[in-house]
């Protein structure tokens, strides 16, 4: 199975950890911006460095092409952008990509790393930003009944549901990474504000045992994992948003602990075990 990977910083760290330990992934394209160090030396990573993420080549679509989904998580932090910047590279880009790569397979699971809680702290910019994004990318989910009540002031443009997008949201909050070790020497250097929180919010919180917004970057890698090469049904765990294609912490940590059965159902272990059985 082939998969699409943006995004290079820590939760793409994260996303490509679990790929590259999963053995239902045997083909990985990275589309980054820069050279992807974490990719060396693996043999079934290709790396596509191109500057923009919204435009692709025929050439590069043919090497695309039958891909299975994709995980998206490219997005700059906010101080490094303007806001402008910041906004398409949060919305308009992922909506973009989403519907080029729809067009690579009949049916195609589009993962948006999105963030927990953005639907209910609006006020706060950067989350309405994710609120946003989701909605304009949940009208191109294939399924229409799923769509977003849409509460962006004055609205956002209807679009046409795509009939190959399979849509889910990944969102997670704090992200403790302090056992993943295998991640560790691929990430970037961490800007002020994200020192702060690392250093001081993150223990804070796991200290008290404050976990409804932190989770383990191991339990999203495999929700990121999980849902990208599965067969795009609805997730159904406790902490699941109501329509069944988002979870937040709360959800990721349910669907770790119940996935050995879940997934079981999923074509591409089915597959894996009539394999084995032969
Ligand atoms: N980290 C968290 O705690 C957290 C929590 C909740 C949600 N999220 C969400 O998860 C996503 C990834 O976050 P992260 O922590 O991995 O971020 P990060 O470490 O800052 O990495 C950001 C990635 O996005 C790429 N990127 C930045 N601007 C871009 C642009 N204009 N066009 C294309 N690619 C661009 C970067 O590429 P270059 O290397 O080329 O700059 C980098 O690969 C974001 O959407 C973020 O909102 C993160």
């Amino acid at each position: 199975m082939h998969i699409i990977l943006t995004g290079t910083g820590l939760v793409g760290a994260i996303a490509l950890d679990a790929m590259l330990n999963d053995e239902a992934i045997d083909k990985i394209t990275i589309v980054s911006r820069k050279p992807v160090p974490q990719a060396e030396g693996q043999a079934k990573v290709t790396v596509i460095v191109q500057k923009d993420l919204a435009v692709y080549s025929d050439e590069i679509l043919e090497k695309l092409k039958g891909a299975h989904g994709c995980i998206w998580t490219a997005g700059p932090p906010l101080m490094a952008v303007t806001r402008q910047e910041y906004e398409y590279a949060h919305i308009e880009l992922p909506v973009i990509a989403a519907k080029i790569f729809a067009t690579l397979n009949d049916k195609f699971n589009f993962v948006y790393v999105s963030h927990d809680g953005c639907h209910d702290a609006r006020a706060v910019w950067i989350f309405d930003v994710k609120a946003r994004a989701e909605e304009r990318l949940f009208q191109l989910h294939h399924d229409t009944s799923k769509r977003l009540t849409i509460k962006t002031k004055g609205g956002i443009e209807e679009e046409e549901a795509l009939p190959s997008l399979v849509l889910y949201c990944i969102r997670p909050a704090l992200i403790d990474y302090s056992q993943h070790e295998a991640i560790k020497p691929w990430l970037k250097p961490l800007p002020l504000a994200k020192k702060w929180t690392n250093g001081v919010i993150l223990p804070l919180y796991r200290f008290l045992g404050l976990t409804s917004i932190l989770g383990s970057s191991e339990e999203l890698g495999q929700a990121m994992k999980d849902l990208v090469i599965c067969d795009g049904q609805d997730v159904d765990v406790a902490g699941a948003s109501p329509e069944g294609r988002c979870m937040g912490a709360v959800g990721m940590r349910n669907w770790t602990k119940e996935r050995d059965d879940k997934m079981k159902d999923m074509t591409v272990y089915k597959q894996q075990e009539a394999t084995a059985a032969a």
